[in-house]
């Protein structure tokens, strides 16, 4: 009788025992499982191959050990900001021939550093934040978007640390400066400065503004000028019935 009691207890603590652990490797299984439509795989760390898989947006659910990720030919049309943040590892991601119209500020927080390989040619990118790739420091494929070119574009090409092959690819679609449309956007110094017309246009607020200020203050002057040369003739007006006691003062002068 008390050897089945001691038995009972034991096999249900065992029971127990196995169950949680059960639990545990479900959960730990399903924290690092493969997104839906793609294929996982170890090849030099975590390979999450979501290419062709008719994505129309970025799985929540991307494993954080990612190391390289493909989510290339899709119908993906934005980058959530920070969606990336949490792939600490993430070396590759491809994002190629997909719909994405624009890049935000943060579209790549948390992985701009990481990333050797950032591919987003072939997509509907017209236009970026200026700070969209400030942080990337790998390389970038911007090629084949329908690019338009103005000052933010620019300035946003510029601060990419390796951006002189990535310009070179970049052609304008639409262009501010009518000359560059259909041609290639470069970096260079001595190239067209898209952000030049935007200083013109505050140098010359400025200068209105001066010649403004400049203008009232004579106008100002001359009307107080009016205003003075009316007082002085009221008063010279005056001056006639003051003149008539002129012994006065000559009085003074004689008691002085
Ligand atoms: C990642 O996985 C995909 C699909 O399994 C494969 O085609 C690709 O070659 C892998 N990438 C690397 C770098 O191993
Ligand atoms: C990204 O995917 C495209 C389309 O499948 C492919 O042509 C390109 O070589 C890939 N880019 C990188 C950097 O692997």
């Amino acid at each position: 009788m008390n050897f089945v009691d001691l038995w009972l207890t034991r096999s249900l603590s065992m029971c127990l025992l196995l169950q949680s652990f059960v639990l545990m490797i479900l959960c730990f299984h399903s924290a690092s499982m493969c997104p839906k439509g793609c294929i996982c795989s170890h090849t030099g760390g975590l390979n999450v191959s979501c290419s062709n898989a008719n994505l129309k947006e970025i799985p929540k659910d991307i494993p954080p050990e990612t190391v390289l990720l493909y989510l290339d030919s899709n119908q993906i049309t934005s980058i959530p900001n920070e969606i990336f943040k949490d792939l600490h590892q993430l070396k590759v991601l491809n994002l190629s021939k997909n719909e994405i119209e624009f890049i935000d500020e943060h579209s790549f927080k948390g992985v701009a550093e990481t990333l050797q390989t950032l591919d987003l040619s072939d997509n509907q990118i017209q236009r970026v934040h200026k700070n969209a790739f400030s942080k990337l420091k790998g390389r970038a494929r911007i090629a084949n978007n329908p690019w338009h070119c103005d000052c933010t574009l620019q300035q946003a090409l510029r601060s990419m640390s390796s951006n002189h092959d990535t310009a070179s690819n970049v052609i304008c679609k639409t262009s501010v400066l009518d000359e560059h449309t259909g041609q290639a956007l470069l970096t260079n110094t001595n190239d067209a400065n898209f952000c030049k017309k935007t200083t013109d246009y505050a140098m010359l607020v400025t200068m209105f503004g001066w010649f403004t200020m400049v203008i009232s203050y004579v106008v100002y002057y001359v009307r107080q000028n009016q205003e003075d040369a009316r007082r002085h003739l009221e008063y010279l007006k005056s001056l006639p019935s003051r003149q008539k006691k002129p012994d006065e003062a000559d009085d003074i002068s004689t008691v002085v």
